[in-house]
């Protein structure tokens, strides 16, 4: 079957994944309005077009953090990303590299933080989670350094655990156990469990070594208390002071909080509802881009998330006034999919959406885009 757009690998990612794996990368929390507000609020942007422009030769080359992107989109951070297929992380880094855009490795990751430096080189942005101990989190961050990375995303929209409804349902938590219904899962999906069984059960390598004893159990209880709602401000200045390189906060949505990271000395903002997957009730980060753009001003970096699922959503976002934008479940569809070949595929995908918009509108390139932020809103 031929891939059109992003929404058909999703059922194909359901048929080959357990459901405790597809509900984890596909639900939301609560009721999952948030989930849908992101999509529709994507739909009900419009854009505006300029014809008769010579659109023959575009281009998504874009300069962000300093350096030349081949277009402005990279992959958003994944907890247990190789749960979604064997090998993904590293499938996706590659694909990433090749394709010259950003790839964000996350601190609950199945990859290590050094053995993915070695693959994403300099596209490897790595992204964290502030927990508990001090030191561990102190660790990462000196972990991160001699990697070799230049850009960190620390995320901050994590207060406290969400309430996944699927997840609940699934018992998927991180003290998860091989109960009769997951032994059901894994006998009825043979490729997922036989290629995870031959790659290694996931495990979040990056954590792991912190926690005060070895075993599955030991391990999940110290990363479930590591969850706190303590980090603040401060804590946040502390780190911009430890970390010299790109900080950037991932997980702000209004004004107030995004000039206060800027005048903090902070980098760059992601604007993120994570996906819907931290409470239903928050807005859609599209709509709510314009007044932080308006209060940040046109210079200061935003990265924008959470509903991206074409090419079409990319360049709405960028004249609205994201600076670049990250890809969350759209790529973790394409390589639960496909496999391996999923994330070559998503990015060609986006890429080619991304083209045709801008020849549909009148623009051949980023910069001018931008510029023109030609966006219609209905009222
Ligand atoms: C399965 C899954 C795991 C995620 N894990 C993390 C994570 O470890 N760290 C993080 O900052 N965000 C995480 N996110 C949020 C994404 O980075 C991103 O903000 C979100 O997926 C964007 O929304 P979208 O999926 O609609 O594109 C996760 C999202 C999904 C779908």
């Amino acid at each position: 079957m031929k891939f059109a757009s992003i929404s058909d690998f999703r059922p194909r990612a359901q048929r080959r994944l357990p459901k405790f794996a597809f509900d984890y990368l596909d639900g939301g929390a609560g009721t999952e309005a948030g989930i849908r507000r992101n999509l529709q609020a994507f739909d009900d942007l419009q854009l505006k077009p300029r014809m008769l422009v010579n659109i023959e030769h575009r281009d998504l080359a874009t300069t962000f953090f300093g350096r030349k992107w081949a277009a402005p989109f990279g992959t958003a951070p994944i907890g247990m990303g190789n749960l979604l297929w064997p090998r993904a992380e590293e499938a996706i880094a590659r694909a990433c590299v090749a394709a010259g855009i950003p790839y964000t490795l996350s601190t609950p990751a199945t990859t290590s933080l050094e053995r993915m430096a070695e693959i994403a080189g300099a596209n490897g942005w790595f992204q964290l989670y502030v927990g508990r101990s001090e030191e561990m989190v102190a660790d990462l961050v000196v972990r991160a350094e001699r990697a070799g990375y230049d850009v960190m995303l620390v995320t901050v929209d994590v207060p406290v655990p969400p309430r996944r409804l699927r997840d609940i349902k699934n018992e998927f938590t991180m003290k998860f156990r091989f109960t009769p219904r997951v032994i059901y899962e894994l006998v009825t999906h043979p490729l997922w469990s036989l290629q995870t069984l031959m790659a290694g059960m996931p495990k979040s390598v990056n954590m792991e070594r912190y926690a005060p004893a070895t075993g599955a159990l030991p391990v999940a209880r110290y990363m479930s208390s590591q969850v706190t709602g303590r980090f603040d401000w401060n804590n946040l200045k502390q780190l911009r002071e430890r970390w010299r390189r790109k900080l950037v906060v991932k997980g702000l949505l209004t004004a107030e909080d995004a000039l206060r990271a800027r005048d903090l000395g902070c980098d760059g903002v992601v604007v993120s509802n994570h996906g819907g997957r931290q409470l239903a009730s928050l807005p859609a980060t599209i709509d709510v881009l314009p007044e932080i753009r308006a209060a940040v001003g046109p210079s200061f970096p935003l990265i924008l998330d959470s509903g991206i699922r074409s090419g079409e959503h990319i360049v709405k976002a960028l004249a609205a006034g994201a600076d670049f934008v990250l890809i969350g479940r759209a790529m973790m569809y394409a390589v639960a999919a496909l496999g391996r070949a999923g994330p070559k595929v998503a990015i060609e995908l986006l890429t080619a959406e991304m083209m045709n918009c801008l020849g549909q509108i009148g623009y051949t390139d980023i910069a001018s885009l931008k510029a023109a932020a030609p966006v219609l809103r209905r009222r």
